[in-house]
């Protein structure tokens, strides 16, 4: 079981996390035209509080995520919930072999930092999308390693200039960039905040 199979079922059990997730949903309106998307992709979607909190935006959202429990709990909350237009699938990108549907719009919150192989999963998310498609990351930006607890074995946020430069060379054009959330954490250290970005990128 990975650590997030553990975390899945009392992972909505955190008020601050369905808060956050209703924040970046709202900026990521703001900066995205959600309206004219038809099919869309969240990668390392958790339980889907993102998605949910966009599905009244956006006309369809795969959410795409390597954890079965997680996958599980956004798959019953679809059906409690009635949604029509979420679909969860237990997958990870990396491993599989490419998928034949093409999106318009895929964004992955907070996940970025988990992944071993960053450019090739911007190749991924590039072969995946439509022509003139657009990409949203949400991350942390750059921080001291305080923010996970021991092992972690992820990446220690993103610098931006960083990651415009991986994206350049997957084959997108970055288009925007702004800090949209702050997460309140305690540390060692005391209450600490991390910058949470919003940076979008088109495919050239
Ligand atoms: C920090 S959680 C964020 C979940 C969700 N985006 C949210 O904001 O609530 C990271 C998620 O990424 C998923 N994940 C990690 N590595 C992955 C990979 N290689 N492929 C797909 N999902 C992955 C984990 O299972 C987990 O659900």
């Amino acid at each position: 079981m990975s650590e997030f199979d553990e975390k899945a079922a009392t992972w909505d059990d955190y008020p601050d996390r369905i808060k956050r997730a209703e924040v970046i949903a709202s900026r990521l309106a703001s900066a995205v035209n959600l309206t004219v998307i038809k099919t869309a992709m969240e990668y390392g979607s958790g339980t889907g509080l993102m998605s949910f909190a966009l599905k009244d935006d956006i006309r369809e959202i795969t959410l795409m995520d390597d954890s079965a429990e997680m996958t599980k709990v956004a798959r019953q909350k679809i059906i409690d919930q009635k949604v029509t237009n979420l679909i969860a699938v237990h997958g990870d990108l990396l491993k599989g072999p490419l998928r034949n549907e093409r999106f318009d719009f895929i964004f992955i919150v907070l996940t970025l930092h988990h992944i071993g192989d960053v450019e090739e999963l911007l190749r991924k998310f590039h072969n995946l999308l439509s022509p003139k498609g657009q990409l949203a990351i949400i991350d942390l930006e750059k921080e001291d390693g305080s923010f996970h607890d021991d092992p972690f074995h992820g990446h220690k946020g993103f610098e931006r200039s960083d990651l415009e430069n991986r994206l350049n060379y997957a084959g997108f054009v970055p288009a925007y960039y702004e800090v949209c959330y702050h997460i309140e954490k305690e540390t060692e250290k005391g209450i600490r905040e991390y910058p949470v970005f919003l940076m979008v990128a088109e495919k050239k």
